[in-house]
């Protein structure tokens, strides 16, 4: 019977077949240890030469690292572990022999030749964890909006209009309308859809052409964007604070042997509830400029920046209403101040910094059309969008996360080219 070894304990003393690839093998006297992982799993085989065939032991001599192979046996407890069970090996099925010179040792290699192995690099303890930790991101966001009302709807990838800005976009040519634009975000197309469905989330790829060189971006990602119909600025804040709780103590309960694989101390994690800390982009530039940094009312909060304030706080920050003119077209100003939007970026805490934008939009038919007429856009590309501010105009707002840098947070990785299977950078766009 073929079994997942996640399942071992279930079946001690029945001869069952675990299906995977060797991860470590060791060989003394007349015993081979075989490491097997299957996905769901690590098993140990052992198989004692004096008790099998000599075909069977002749395999298990000639098995390499990261060979494929099936292995029959009886599952018996590992004599001192709890929770750790043995395969007393019988049989052995060889899938493929891989040549003895996998490329990744245990040995400390760098980023540049891992990346270049992503390919074969994801196999290992760590790698896999870390898409473990992403899966339950995904499912739990899934799970936290259908249980409030939001309902999946998916927007274009392939778009004939910028949502953040003219600088980020990749340009593709599109038959004999010319050039089509890789999404940036699907927010438009679910401010659309809220007059549809009321609340909707998109999750999928969005594309950033931006020559952004940091620990912190990728020229392709996945985001979550959420929008809801009748929710002003404050609500939209209150949602996004359940939803990363909501997250979190996801995370702890599935993942706590990924953590430990990892090594993240989740201490920080745990003590994580709402509600998070709020701060105006004046006073958080303030604080900025007395912690050292030379951030002026002008710009966006710098990388540096960022970390600096991430590392302060053992919460989530919002950095709330920014200078409306450093930020997107579609933000509502905020009717005590109109120089400023009615936004807010969510920070997290230990260094790692931006993993939400949000707003509460601008939802009046002239003032947004003056808006896209100084921002020198071309209407046409708008009138779908000016058009929802025409039929059943209504006050909305909505946010959308960065998957990696939720995930990157959450794993305690460094970097976040680690958080997503195939990352494209700047300079990266192999394998
Ligand atoms: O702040 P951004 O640009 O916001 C939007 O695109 C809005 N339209 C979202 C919305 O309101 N529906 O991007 C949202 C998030 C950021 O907070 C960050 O977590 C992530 O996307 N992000 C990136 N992640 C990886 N690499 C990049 N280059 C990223 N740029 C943004
Ligand atoms: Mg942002």
């Amino acid at each position: 019977m073929n079994i997942f070894i996640k399942d071992a304990g279930k079946h001690v003393g029945a001869e069952v077949t675990v299906r995977g690839w060797m991860f470590n093998k060791r060989s003394s006297g007349k015993i081979h240890f075989l490491e097997m992982r299957d996905g769901t799993g690590t098993i140990q085989g052992i198989v004692f030469v004096p008790n099998v065939l000599a075909e069977v032991a002749e395999k298990a001599a000639k098995l390499t690292i990261e060979s494929s192979a099936a292995l029959t046996g009886v599952i018996s407890k590992h004599p001192k572990l709890i929770d750790t069970y043995e395969l007393q090996v019988k049989d052995i099925h060889i899938y493929n022999l891989a040549p003895d010179d996998y490329p990744i040792a245990k040995k400390e290699h760098g980023p540049d030749f891992l990346l270049e192995h992503r390919h074969l690099w994801l196999r290992s303890a760590k790698q896999a964890a870390v898409q473990r930790v992403r899966n339950t991101i995904i499912n739990a966001t899934y799970e936290y909006l259908n249980q409030n009302g939001f309902i999946k709807i998916d927007s274009p990838i392939l778009t004939p209009l910028a949502c953040e800005g003219t600088t980020e976009l990749f340009e593709i040519k599109y038959f004999e309308e010319g050039k089509a634009y890789l999404t940036q975000s699907g927010q438009l197309y679910l401010e659309a859809a809220i007059a549809s469905v009321g609340r909707c989330f998109d999750f999928g790829p969005v594309f950033r052409a931006e020559k952004s060189k940091t620990r912190r971006h990728l020229t392709e990602f996945w985001m979550m964007d959420a929008e809801a119909a009748f929710v002003e600025y404050d609500e939209n804040l209150k949602i996004q604070e359940e939803l990363i709780c909501y997250i979190i103590t996801a995370c702890l309960k599935a993942n706590e042997a990924d953590f430990k694989i990892l090594e993240r101390n989740t201490e920080p994690l745990a003590k994580i509830t709402p509600p998070f800390y709020r701060k105006t982009y004046a006073e958080v530039v303030k604080e900025l400029r007395e912690m050292g940094s030379d951030i002026t009312e002008e710009i966006d909060l710098g990388g540096d920046d960022e970390t600096k304030l991430s590392e302060k706080y053992d919460k989530p920050i919002f950095v709330e209403k920014y200078p409306a003119k450093i930020k997107a077209l579609y933000m509502k100003r905020d009717p005590a101040d109109k120089s400023r939007a009615l936004c807010a970026d969510l920070i997290a805490p230990e260094g790692y910094g931006e993993i939400i934008g949000s707003s509460q939009r601008e939802d009046d038919y002239e003032t947004l059309l003056k808006r896209i007429q100084e921002h020198k856009l071309p209407e046409d590309a708008f009138k779908w969008y000016l058009d929802l501010r025409k039929y059943g105009s209504v006050p909305h707002s909505g946010f959308g996360y960065g998957l990696e840098r939720l995930v990157t947070w959450i794993c305690g990785l460094h970097h976040v080219r680690e958080s997503i299977p195939f990352p494209r950078t700047l300079n990266r766009i192999y394998p």
